[in-house]
């Protein structure tokens, strides 16, 4: 793809002169396509210079705070950290039912955990005798801008953890955003240009509060083992039936409430599984995707048999609006 080609080096001439010959940069990654191709962009115009940082907050998916990171450092060479603070995320959403105040404490302890781990790294290079850390890196893409301009509703919320605002602030850094013009589907042609694997440049979205509110209700160490595995047999199953590209986003829910099952000539009494696969465009509306009967028979089998604390599960067949996509 010509456009796209011209674009990287384009961008990456930009960076160079923006950041200059001793400059520092941070940047939080999750794993996702837009922070990961962001990265990818800025560590190929300063490489070390630029310092990934990935915030394990306990409520990312089965094994994917390791995935991340052979992915990000070993296969595609950015300078990273990883900053494990799942404890400290669990312990704070201890006792936490409502969804907003699960939102604030996730997204509050994610740009303090962040700062901390800026802090490291400004203290570290200064003793290497380099440049300071002047800029934050940021994935912001076109859409992410025109609706922080034109939405002021609950939108502002769900974009907190991505302001990292404290950390321009108290280091006054300034922010590169290397995306700002493109489209998602242009992001991903990037990605693709640049080597990162289909797996992450095709994956679906995931929220920064992760499966915290998936879980709906509070969100404890078993809980978030019961979501995981269940929403990893899940897009697993997505994944082999050929689905995955074609939902939008899909996920397992874990609900608050038990129910009567059986199980050989015992009576069980556990919880239930829900079910999301959306189909979009723009994730402002959305149609609930319609499964072939067998793929829905094979995943629920599977959950019910391999997910120990579930005896029932159900499809989530609401559209969007006026139900959202995320439960919670
Ligand atoms: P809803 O549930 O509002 O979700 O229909 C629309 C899209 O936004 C994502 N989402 C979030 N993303 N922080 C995020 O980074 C959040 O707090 C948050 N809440 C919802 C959701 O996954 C979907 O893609």
């Amino acid at each position: 793809d010509w456009t796209m080609t011209s674009f990287i080096d384009k961008e990456i001439e930009r960076i160079r002169a923006i950041v200059g010959p001793t400059a520092q940069v941070v940047g939080a990654v999750s794993g996702g396509v837009d922070s990961t191709v962001a990265a990818k962009l800025m560590s190929s115009a300063i490489g070390d210079r630029f310092h990934a940082i990935l915030v394990d907050n306990g409520v990312m998916r089965l094994n994917e705070c390791q995935t991340v990171k052979e992915t990000l450092q070993h296969h595609l060479g950015i300078n990273l950290t990883v900053a494990d603070a799942s404890d400290l995320f669990l312990g704070r959403l201890k006792g936490v039912n409502d969804p907003e105040k699960k939102r604030k404490i996730i997204g509050n302890s994610f740009i303090e955990v962040f700062e901390q781990e800026a802090a490291k790294i400004e203290a570290a290079v200064e003793q290497q005798g380099k440049g300071k850390i002047e800029f934050l890196l940021q994935g912001t893409l076109y859409p992410d801008v025109i609706e922080s301009i034109s939405f002021k509703g609950p939108s502002a919320t769900i974009k907190t953890h991505h302001n990292v605002g404290g950390l321009l602030d108290d280091m006054k850094l300034k922010v590169i955003e290397p995306l700002r013009e493109l489209f998602k589907d242009e992001v991903r042609a990037l990605g693709t240009l640049m080597g990162i694997d289909d797996d992450l440049v095709w994956r679906h979205p995931f929220p920064g509060p992760g499966i915290a509110i998936r879980i709906l209700g509070e969100v404890t160490p078993e809980q978030v083992q019961i979501a995981r595995h269940a929403d990893h047999i899940y897009i697993e199953e997505i994944k082999k039936a050929g689905l995955y590209r074609k939902i939008s986003q899909a996920y397992a829910a874990l609900l608050p409430v038990r129910s009567v099952g059986v199980m050989g000539d015992k009576r069980t009494y556990e919880q239930v599984i829900a079910l999301r696969a959306v189909e979009t465009k723009d994730f402002m509306t959305a149609d609930w995707f319609e499964f072939p009967y067998d793929i829905l028979k094979k995943i629920s089998s599977r959950i019910i048999n391999e997910v120990q604390g579930v005896n029932r599960v159900v499809y989530d067949v609401s559209s969007k609006p006026p139900a959202t996509i995320e439960w919670e």
